[in-house]
């Protein structure tokens, strides 16, 4: 079986867990605060805040960007289900525009158009590792008085020009979800260079408590901590820091290995007219979260995608369209996004994973291309 990922994490990581287990202090703590600093130093910005997942990260930044119910927040549909969510949970409205059919991420020249008296924020989405035009963001953002939310959940590492994701927006947001690059089982991150705005999330993370668990106890002090607004439990744990502290130090090579393997899948399909590769702006490196071609062929997706499962080869639709989706279609059901449901519709996720061999690939792109029948050119 040729599985769409697996997870690049092994003994280290285990004994990471492990002493963390053994220690008899589980939840954030130092192997957070460890994590957060190894995250903030590497994208470089000045606050790294942990999470749960990125789910509730996102969620969090749009309460400390002002976000709440009566407002409305631009982002794709073109995307995972949570960014959408996210607003909601925030009391807001998700207000969809469609994106650029070759980068997959939210067209800069649409947003304008979309902003109303109600919009407070945008929230665009870094998909599947490459970096949206966050530049062309902030400019619009600044002269309307917006605050940004960077949805970069699959694309930790990402550069745009010479910044690193993280560094560029209000709120950046990324998860450590298993199908990501690098994992730590559930986990989040936000960053952000706003002072006041870290300590406030750093808060709202557990429940608004004015002092952390941790920072009371090495203390010493039997003073009580107050409550001063509402606030969630979104902790992460020391477990997962220990295991992020031990993936972040190998970030950087699993990135190298992902864009290997990519590369040579793009040189592979490269004259194969059904068969469309990842394209990469010139100041925006793809980092390959997954590697996604888009079928330029008549032949229906779900055939392949069951073909290619019934020779051991694992695939997954692109990305979804969340407009689309039953609980978001009933409240949006005139809405039209054509290059979002194209997209949606053609594109296909193939095998991407560090130690995937040159054999695995090569079946890959045989039993591909021997589904999708006789070249054009042959
Ligand atoms: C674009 C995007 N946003 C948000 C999320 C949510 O991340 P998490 O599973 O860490 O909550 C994901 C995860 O797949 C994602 O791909």
């Amino acid at each position: 079986m040729i599985p769409i990922t697996r997870l690049a994490i092994g003994e280290e990581e285990a004994a990471a867990a492990l002493a963390v287990i053994r220690s008899g202090w589980l939840t954030q703590g130092e192997r957070v605060r460890e994590f957060e600093e190894r995250v903030a130093t590497y994208v470089g910005a000045a606050h790294a805040i942990a999470t749960s997942n990125c789910t509730t990260a996102l969620h969090l930044s749009l309460i400390a960007a002002g976000v709440g119910p009566g407002d409305e927040v631009i982002c794709p549909s073109f995307s995972f289900i949570a960014t959408a969510n996210s607003i909601v949970h925030a009391g807001a409205t998700p207000v969809f525009v469609d994106i650029d059919p070759r980068t997959y991420n939210i067209d800069p020249a649409l947003v304008e158009a979309a902003i109303t008296p109600r919009t407070r924020a945008i929230m665009p989405v870094d998909q599947i590792g490459l970096g949206a035009d966050i530049p062309a963001v902030l400019e619009i953002a600044r002269r309307h008085g917006l605050r940004v939310v960077e949805d970069a959940a699959p694309s930790i590492g990402a550069t745009v020009g010479e910044s690193r994701l993280g560094s560029l927006s209000d709120f950046t947001c990324f998860s450590f979800h298993p199908r990501k690059s690098i994992t730590t089982g559930e986990g989040g991150v936000i960053t952000t260079n706003d002072d006041a705005a870290a300590e406030r999330l750093r808060s709202i993370r557990s429940h608004g408590a004015s002092v952390s668990d941790l920072a009371r106890y090495q203390s010493g002090s039997t003073d009580l901590e107050e409550y001063r607004e509402l606030g969630y439990n979104y902790r992460m744990t020391d477990i997962q820091g220990a295991i992020g502290i031990v993936q972040m130090r190998r970030l950087d090579e699993v990135l190298a290995a992902r864009r290997h393997l990519a590369l040579r899948y793009n040189e592979l399909l490269a004259d194969d007219e059904r068969i469309e590769t990842p394209f990469e702006p010139a100041d925006r490196p793809h980092t390959f979260q997954s590697y996604c071609v888009r079928l330029r062929s008549t032949r229906p997706r779900q055939d392949l995608m069951n073909d290619l499962a019934a020779r051991g080869i694992a695939t997954r639709r692109g990305v979804m369209a969340i407009h689309l989706e039953p609980y978001y279609r009933s409240r949006y059901p005139q809405l039209s996004l054509p290059e979002t449901e194209r997209a949606t519709a053609e594109t296909l996720l193939l095998p991407l994973y560090v130690g995937m061999t040159e054999a695995e690939q090569d079946e890959v792109v045989r039993a591909l291309q021997a589904h999708l029948g006789e070249r054009l050119s042959d």
